[in-house]
């Protein structure tokens, strides 16, 4: 099949590059001509394990442009996976999708499966599915909404091993089903077919749930600590139990990244506009938005004179195998700990520190370097490199001998052994 995929983001990427690995033949454009440029070039701007392999495994039947209507009426099938961000009330921006739905508008000459891959708020597929039939005949194009379930660091892995693929179409819709099974052939997952909202729905739910599940081990985590219970024994004493999962139970700083912080705000602010109320979804948030603060207050209390200390800062991105910094909590945590004067040096083997405009924040090159006459660091991301430190090595080239393990990823007996003042998430 000729496939166009637009935005060539993580997920737009991720899915160029395997739907090419399996024998379609994609365009996948993106008005950002210096992103296309470098893409053009063999360079991928993101850091995502194993995909700029994949993309040049695949180059001869994938091509990447800025000429989106050309890219359309070159393809019979349009994945849509722009950017959905959130705007200041909570609510999704879709400016960028409108973009692509008028481009679509004024391209489409023959039969065309649009697939809106990006998040999108419940309602909108419908709406997208209104608009274009007031341009196009509605002979000439379905809808489908076909939601990602990609994690960023394995979105390569994850497309390959996808545990369903959903397929949300409108009833009167007997095409797209086909279509869509043919686009995927040769990935092993179960089909689960909804409405176009149903679809839609399920995403939200699914990345909803998963920060309900951070948010809850980490209000655990606060209570594990008045009682003087270790979250870790608790998080693998409740995960044995399938009903439950062993997965997002590590307490920590709280979730960031570009989904579930955006997601969950969304489908808050999408129940309000039906005037629905939702507490599960402010706890989650509120939960999330505090849990910084709890450890700088923390900090506070294990270092009395907090704004004169050295404090080296172990992570910048959101999570591990990714340069993401978008909604990143050590970012916040680094910001924060500046802001009390403290003099943070930052370390992270590929993210970059956004500029504070505090001459107290530095981002180093090396751990060595944050960890030099450090009073105390902070594990803020939980990279390999960081869980596999000599210890006792730490132990010389820091001054002082508190590790505040923001992620739950040390083993605090080894470190308490190498004579450190251990302070996890919940670790009692
Ligand atoms: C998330 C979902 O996991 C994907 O399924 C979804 O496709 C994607 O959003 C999306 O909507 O595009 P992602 O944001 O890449 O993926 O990252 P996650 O691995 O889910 O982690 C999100 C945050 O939760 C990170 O800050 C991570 O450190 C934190 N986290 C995760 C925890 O604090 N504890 C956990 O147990 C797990």
């Amino acid at each position: 099949m000729k496939v166009c995929v637009i935005g060539a983001g993580y997920v737009g990427l991720t899915t160029s590059a395997v739907i090419a690995d399996l024998g379609h033949e994609v365009i996948c454009v993106d008005k950002d001509e210096q992103k296309i440029c470098q893409l053009q070039k063999g360079f991928v701007p993101i850091y995502e394990p194993g995909l700029t392999e994949l993309l040049q495994k695949n180059k001869d039947h994938l091509s990447f442009s800025t000429n989106v209507s050309e890219g359309i009426a070159l393809s019979s099938v349009i994945i849509i996976a722009v950017g959905t961000p959130s705007l200041p009330d909570g609510s999704t921006d879709m400016t960028f999708i409108n973009s692509v739905i008028e481009d679509l508008s004024s391209s489409i000459t023959s039969y065309k499966t649009i697939v809106i891959k990006s998040t999108v708020p419940p309602g909108t597929n419908e709406k997208i599915l209104e608009t274009l039939a007031k341009n196009i005949n509605r002979e000439c194009f379905n809808v489908v909404s076909n939601p990602e379930f990609l994690k960023e660091g394995s979105a390569v892995y994850d497309m390959f091993h996808p545990d369903k693929t959903v397929i949300g179409t409108n009833t009167a819709d007997t095409k797209s089903f086909k279509i869509i099974k043919q686009l995927y052939n040769g990935l092993d997952a179960p089909f689960i077919e909804t409405s176009l909202t149903g679809a839609e729905m399920i995403k939200y739910a699914s990345n909803a749930f998963l920060a309900m599940k951070i948010s809850f081990i980490n209000e655990l985590a606060r209570i594990c600590e008045a009682f003087d219970v270790d979250i870790t024994d608790v998080a693998k004493g409740i995960g044995t139990d399938p009903r439950i999962g062993n997965k997002f139970l590590q307490a920590g700083l709280g979730y960031g990244g570009s989904c579930f912080p955006k997601d969950v705000s969304s489908l808050h602010h999408s129940a309000r506009t039906k005037k629905i109320k939702t507490p599960i979804l402010e706890a989650v948030q509120e939960i999330n938005n505090t849990q910084v603060d709890e450890y700088i207050n923390k900090l506070n209390t294990l270092l009395p004179d907090l704004p004169s200390k050295k404090i080296g800062v172990l992570g910048i991105a959101f999570k591990p195998n990714t340069n993401d910094i978008r909604y990143s909590r050590a970012t916040t945590v680094i910001e924060q700990l500046g802001l009390q004067g403290c003099k943070i040096a930052a370390y992270d083997p590929i993210a970059v520190l956004p500029d504070f405009n505090q001459p107290n924040i530095s981002q180093v090159s090396t751990i060595e370097n944050a960890l030099e006459g450090a009073d105390c660091i902070v594990i803020a991301t939980d990279w390999d490199e960081f869980i596999t430190l000599d210890w006792q090595q730490v132990k010389e080239q820091m001054k002082g001998n508190v590790v505040v393990d923001g992620r739950n990823c040390l083993n605090k007996e080894q470190l308490e052994k190498n004579g450190f003042r251990y302070v996890g998430v919940g670790r009692g």
